[in-house]
């Protein structure tokens, strides 16, 4: 696995100047004087593999197009032993942003790094950490994280996994970090034009250089307004420590690039062919976040150099739903995130791209409007959803010519679609292949959307308390469109996974703004319940979550409303009944409502429900820690109170709870069994 200096450089060779070999220990030959004001985004580093790790700064120049920097290498925090010394060129081009690419490093080892000007201006130091060597038997931990909205919170989340990773023993300390989307909100909100949202304070961000607007939200059309987002977005303290304390992995999700964006359209609301917004948004991507993501351009590692491209209407698909439009196909290709990622002997990490290739949403056909089934507040009929995302491929190919719900009938809008498809042909293709290839104890799919089915059964609420009827013979999907709706895509992964006798298979996941943990299983009763994985959903480190929106919007009368909320007698805050919903049903959620007494309603729990779930909180913030072994996966949930404010206090603030998720590694046929237990705080209805 040893990799020698020349094929290093051979393999490095196109990446032009960035790049450096280590060489003996000695001492400093830079004077470095600390200006962290001169390096305004701090530092960070990205993808280490057993040998060698991507560093990365930010310096920009007011004159010029182009200065070198030196980065330095040391195994001492003090410089004394520095390994490596190279020139690291920044250039407008690419915002003044520097990659510099560090081979030769010993595995499973922690390094200190700096860049410093030719006026001896240093930036802050770094500290990053090299994978382990696939045969490394030791135990690997990492943290997963999503969604850190600064527009309207602060990130309290890494202070405290700062400070705990600091206090924690060498064998528990976090190797990485896994970011896996929203790393920024494309759609902006500024202060003086909007104060507050739920229960929010909107901070200044950024400033756009164009763009129109989507309700109370700035979006940007240019690599110059996403390049100012990440730039306000790493101007914040904690985000900053958090990037030169850990390497960070990283993949985006949706607003990266467009709230409702999927391949190169961009939505926020309405659609606009935006083959060239979707290269700005990959551009300022690699710009800001160091990885070994390939763009079209080559191998550079200095500037992005986006191809060309005309913002055309798509109008012809091919059989997977991609958009056959040259523009389009360049566009999201121009940056190719899906990529794996060994770590020692127990982890080989996959990571997708959730959005760059999925085909057009199948759940939102107009026509479906008239269907109606208001009333019941997010729901819509699993039996409908399903038919919806199997398009033509549903039930054999044999797909219903209408869909209805109780008297009201439509033709169906996807009978003649093909089935929906969020990988995408290639990179679904691709994905199997490292499935059956890993050779790893634990399979880890980075994948940012949660893959959890969130349903209810509105089928047993007692009669009268709605006008309309729900039909008898269906659940309700309450999952956003994400993977928790892919019902038959994941079928299709799940299957190869049985087949193929995989075991150690769990998905870690983000975008729900939420905590859940459960099994990864194609069917659902009255389907076969049938696990062939785990599957979690890590809470947003600082954006608001279904909870905050729900107890702002929903209505004081609303006839369901304690399926979602349960007022207390004595005015107190509610309790959340919609985690009670998803996981124990609606009989239980109107007697905890009615009694407030947990085992009353637990004891009318629906058991065909939600076999899947072991844990739900729409109203969780923080992230997650997850430890593999040779025998054992440990997912911890680290759940902090609604980061409204920024806590001064060394860790971060308190906790709300605690919650750690353990499975033994199961055989092949086996089923994987979680064990859930609170190790500190309040989980709520969340168990
Ligand atoms: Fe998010």
């Amino acid at each position: 696995m040893k990799i020698s200096r020349r094929s290093f450089l051979k393999t490095a060779a196109a990446i032009g100047a960035s790049l450096a070999w280590v060489e003996p220990a000695r001492g400093s030959r830079v004077h470095w004087n600390e200006r962290r004001d001169l390096y305004p985004q701090g530092v960070a580093s990205g993808d280490p593999d057993p040998h060698s790790v991507i560093l990365w700064t930010r310096r920009p120049f007011a004159q010029g197009t182009r200065q070198i920097l030196t980065v330095e290498v040391a195994e001492d925090e003090a410089f004394r032993r520095v390994i490596a010394h190279a020139p690291a060129p920044v250039s407008s081009s690419a915002d003044w942003t520097a990659r510099v690419l560090i081979g030769g490093l010993k595995p499973a080892r922690t390094y200190w790094y700096r860049f410093t000007d030719a006026d001896g201006n240093g930036s802050r130091v770094g500290r990053t950490i090299t994978a382990p060597l696939p045969t490394d038997p030791r135990t690997v931990n990492f943290a997963f994280v999503s969604c850190q909205d600064v527009n309207e919170g602060k990130l309290n989340a890494y202070r405290r996994m700062i400070y705990e990773d600091e206090r924690a023993p060498a064998a528990h300390q976090l190797g990485f970090v896994l970011h896996l989307g929203d790393f920024i909100y494309e759609m902006v909100e500024y202060p003086d034009e909007v104060k507050t949202r739920y229960d929010r304070t909107i901070y200044e961000v950024a400033r756009l250089p164009e763009g129109p607007k989507a309700g109370n939200f700035h979006i940007p059309l240019t690599v110059d307004g996403y390049r100012a987002i990440y730039k306000g977005y790493l101007a914040d303290p904690d985000l900053q420590d958090a990037r030169a304390r850990w390497p960070f992995v990283a993949m985006w999700d949706n607003h990266e690039f467009s709230y409702q964006g999927w391949q190169s359209i961009q939505k926020a609301g309405k659609e606009r062919p935006g083959q060239s917004i979707k290269v700005a948004a990959n551009q300022a991507w690699w710009e800001y976040l160091p990885s070994r993501c390939k763009k079209v351009s080559g191998p550079s590692l200095e500037t992005f150099d986006p191809p060309a491209v005309t913002n055309v209407a798509i109008e012809k698909w091919d059989e997977n739903g991609l958009g056959d439009e040259p523009n389009n196909r360049t566009a999201i290709n121009s940056l190719i995130g899906y990529r794996s990622y060994r770590y020692g002997k127990h982890l080989d990490l996959i990571i997708t791209d959730q959005h760059s290739y999925r085909s057009a949403d199948p759940f939102s056909d107009p026509s479906l409007a008239k269907l109606g089934g208001d009333e019941f507040i997010d729901m819509a009929p699993e039996t409908l959803m399903q038919a919806l995302d199997g398009g033509r491929a549903f039930n054999g190919g044999n797909p219903p010519a209408e869909v209805s719900f109780g008297d009201a009938h439509v033709p169906n809008p996807q009978k003649d679609k093909p089935p929906q498809t969020i990988l995408g042909a290639t990179q679904k293709a691709w994905f199997k292949d490292q499935l059956r290839k890993s050779t790893a104890t634990w399979k880890i799919w980075g994948n940012s959307e949660g893959a959890l089915d969130a349903r209810s059964d509105p089928q047993n609420l007692p009669p009268g308390l709605t006008k309309e009827i729900w039909p008898k013979d269906t659940y309700a999907s309450m999952s956003p469109p994400d993977y928790g709706m892919a019902y038959t895509e994941r079928a299709e992964i799940y299957d190869l996974i049985r087949d193929a006798k995989i075991t150690g298979f769990a998905i870690v996941s983000g975008d729900r703004h939420s905590f859940w943990a459960g099994y990864a299983t194609s069917e659902l009763p009255p389907g076969k319940f049938d696990p062939v994985g785990l599957s979690f959903v890590g809470a947003s480190l600082s954006s608001p979550g279904t909870m905050e929106a729900t107890e702002h919007n929903l209505s004081k009368t609303d006839p369901l409303r304690a399926l979602f909320l349960a007022d207390r007698p004595d005015g107190a805050k509610p309790d959340w009944t919609h985690n009670m919903l998803l996981k124990h049903g609606v009989r239980s959620c109107l007697e905890y409502a009615k009694s407030f007494d947990l085992e009353r309603a637990r004891s009318l729990s629906n058991p065909d429900l939600a076999p899947h779930l072991e844990f739900v909180d729409l109203g969780g913030h923080g992230y997650a820690k997850v430890q593999l072994s040779a025998d054992e996966i440990r997912t911890e949930f680290v759940c902090i109170p609604r980061p409204i404010a920024r806590s001064e206090r060394p860790d971060g603030g308190p906790l709300r709870y605690r919650v750690l998720h353990t499975a033994a590694l199961w055989k092949s046929g086996e089923r994987p069994q979680l064990k859930t237990s609170v190790l500190e705080g309040d989980v709520g209805l969340a168990i």
